[in-house]
């Protein structure tokens, strides 16, 4: 069996972090999103897998290059001008050999892809769709379907008051390779708002596979904070005990001023009268100062809190610098290599770092 991830796009909502770092390379408890997602696949004795990219894919090559330090098989296909989500599909259409799973690459999921699998087998459609159960599904695309899981029609975004249902398409596919003679070569396509609603009309099966899951979409900087509360609280199921872990808990054992969950790297320096906690993650390198507190906020590599600074439900990327006394507010996002000055005070939900020339 194959999987195709979908890493092409350009991870707007994410900026500024995804100026330095393209979304599927964004660090998950110091770990990077794609790496994750690869272990998952690997778990489920999918070894072949397709990358579909286009934005910044030297970061994800130099990190996979061809996957055999995973055992896997990576095959890269980059895309010139983003092709949408069944456009980078098509593309990559040579590489493809029988069904094959297609993940979004910013979703976090306890989906068991084996399950899914199985049950794809028992309905014979030409495709399976996860699908996951939300209280408001009106920012999302409703799929709705009969008793015995057949989708019937799709619904993107429905406004409020009016969703025929509150399943959602959860951006996990498997797909017969038949499907490709539904997508246009070479065109900008979107699998859920074209081509299979196209598949449907033409009398082809799709059927649902609705779980109850752990599921998020990584987008946007609040769910990005929202995902690692969930995985240092153990609500979302990953490779991370809840508790002090990481390479660099038993430095922060004992410590004062520390409130778990916290996640640290090896060599982080913390304070002896820094507060850090909970709901944190310390990325290599970074290093916390005199009196500094840091709560509920996620630090890449080398970030430096100065003396007295303060940082709270905010993302910083490698190599920020906040000042001495600083306050960083919450929902702030800080690029990488930012320099917060001494004693400033971001406004809540402050973005800071541009576009690299
Ligand atoms: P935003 O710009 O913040 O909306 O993020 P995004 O560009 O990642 O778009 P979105 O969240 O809708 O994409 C969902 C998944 O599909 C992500 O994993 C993207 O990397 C991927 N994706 C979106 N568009 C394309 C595309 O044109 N080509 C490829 N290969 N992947 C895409």
């Amino acid at each position: 069996m194959q999987a195709i991830v979908l890493v092409g796009g350009e991870g707007t909502r994410l900026r500024p972090l995804t100026y330095g770092t393209p979304k599927p390379m964004v660090p998950i408890v110091n770990v990077p999103f794609l790496a994750r997602t690869l272990e998952r696949l690997y778990a489920a004795e999918i070894r072949d897998v397709i990358l579909a990219a286009g934005y910044m894919p030297q970061a994800i090559v130099d990190y996979f290059g061809d996957g055999s330090q995973l055992d896997m098989k990576v095959t890269y296909v980059i895309e010139e001008t983003p092709l949408g989500t069944a456009g980078a599909i098509k593309n990559v259409e040579e590489h493809i050999t029988g069904p094959f799973f297609v993940l979004n690459g910013d979703i976090l999921t306890s989906l068991d892809l084996r399950a899914m699998r199985q049950y794809h087998h028992e309905k014979g459609g030409i495709g399976t769709l996860h699908l996951i159960r939300v209280d408001d599904p009106s920012p999302f695309g409703c799929v709705v379907h009969d008793e015995a899981g057949r989708v019937s029609r799709f619904v993107e975004k429905p406004p409020k008051g009016e969703e025929p249902t509150n399943e959602i398409n959860a951006g996990t596919y498997l797909l017969e390779r038949e499907i490709l003679d539904y997508i246009p070569p070479n065109k900008n396509v979107s699998i859920e708002r074209e081509t299979f609603p196209q598949v449907i009309a033409a009398g082809k099966a799709l059927y649902a596979h609705t779980t109850g899951d752990y599921w998020l979409d990584l987008g946007r900087p609040e769910q990005y904070l929202a995902a690692h509360r969930d995985v240092l609280n153990g609500t979302m199921p990953l490779a991370v005990e809840p508790g002090l872990s990481g390479d660099g808990s038993e430095a922060l054992r004992g410590h004062p001023g520390v409130i778990a969950p916290v996640h640290a790297a090896a060599d982080v320096v913390v304070d002896a009268s820094a507060k850090v906690g909970p709901n944190v993650v310390l990325g290599r390198g970074c290093s916390i100062g005199t009196n500094a507190v840091v709560r509920e906020s996620v630090l890449w590599e080398r970030v430096s809190v100065g003396a007295g600074a303060f940082i709270e439900e905010a993302i910083l990327a490698s190599g920020v610098t906040v000042g001495p006394k600083a306050h960083v507010s919450k929902g702030s996002v800080i690029g990488h290599d930012v320099s917060v000055e001494p004693g400033a005070v971001l406004e809540p939900g402050a973005r800071l770092g541009s576009a690299p020339p």
